[in-house]
């Protein structure tokens, strides 16, 4: 029986457990995959003794990806153009990672707003975490010549220009209607919004041509800024297309299947984002 899991502290939130089960019993296969606690003081122990375990690998959340990024023998671009990592595996008994988060934001995107695309236009990036980082590497890879980074912290949002180029400036978050006034992509990374807490206060009525609006925050399904970006005719993304995808690989890597997202396994995560 192939086993992975979900490390994480805490780890009570994580639905990974739910989209891989599913495609455990789609594909028939032989597996489990569970959650697990772990402090950051234990995660590189845990990552290195993964095959004493008998796990062929985890999926790692916050705040461990940093971790896992240092601990790994051999790091993915996908990752070492982040910094961090939510996806490892053993290969030839060396420990190996990836950051999925990029393809996963990047795939639904294209998805759900196929021409999305416009290499005149700036991107504008709200937040400067973990997940902005990944996205603006996506973004970048893209084509896309602007990005503004706007942050409530502006440091972090420097910090993360400077990482990336002289393609990316930070914005302070005072000043985010006025950074997102031109731009044809606008996406909240930030935590405003989470469990219908807060906004990031965006005025989409002054916005010029044609913008779509992501949130990467999937509770509840429709956050506050999606729902006046939709109120004033934008094209919207919503978060949970990116944790969809961003497992495939994690999943390709245990079982050897690439799992496909369904209607099925989305309308799945819905409901129980819906028991909240
Ligand atoms: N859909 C997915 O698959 C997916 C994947 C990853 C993450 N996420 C979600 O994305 C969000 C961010 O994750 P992360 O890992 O990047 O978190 P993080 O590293 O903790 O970053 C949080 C960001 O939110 C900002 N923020 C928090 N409270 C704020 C407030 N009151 N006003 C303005 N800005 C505020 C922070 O600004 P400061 O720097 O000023 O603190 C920071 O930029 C979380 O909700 C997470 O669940 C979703």
């Amino acid at each position: 029986m192939k086993r992975a899991c979900v490390i994480g502290w805490p780890i009570g939130h994580s639905r990974s457990p739910l989209i891989h089960g599913y495609w455990l019993r789609r594909y028939g296969i032989d597996g489990t995959y569970t959650k697990e606690a772990v402090k950051p003081e234990a995660a590189a122990q845990f990552l290195r003794t993964l095959n004493l375990r008998g796990l062929a690998g985890c999926n790692v959340t916050v705040p461990l990806k940093e971790i896992a990024f240092a601990t790994a023998d051999h790091r993915e671009d996908s990752a070492v153009a982040v910094g961090a990592a939510n996806t490892v595996w053993l290969e030839d008994g060396r420990l190996c990672c990836a950051n999925t988060d990029t393809y996963g934001f990047m795939t639904h995107l294209s998805q759900s707003a196929p021409s999305w695309r416009q290499t005149d236009r700036a991107v504008v990036i709200l937040g400067a975490g973990g997940a902005a980082r990944a996205i603006v590497h996506g973004i970048l890879a893209a084509g896309i010549g602007e990005v503004r980074v706007v942050n409530r912290t502006l440091d972090r949002a420097a910090g993360l220009a400077a990482y990336f180029g002289s393609n990316v400036n930070a914005w302070p978050w005072e000043e985010r209607n006025r950074a997102c006034r031109d731009a044809s992509v606008i996406v909240n990374t930030t935590t405003l919004g989470m469990k219908g807490e807060g906004d990031p206060g965006i005025d989409f009525s002054s916005l010029q041509g044609k913008v779509v609006a992501a949130d990467i925050v999937y509770v509840p399904l429709e956050t506050a800024f999606l729902r006046k970006a939709k109120a004033a005719r934008l094209t919207t993304v919503d978060g949970l297309g990116m944790l969809l995808h961003q497992a495939v690989r994690g999943f390709e890597k245990w079982f050897g299947v690439r799992p496909e997202v369904t209607t099925e396994l989305r309308d799945l995560i819905v409901a129980d984002i819906g028991r909240l």
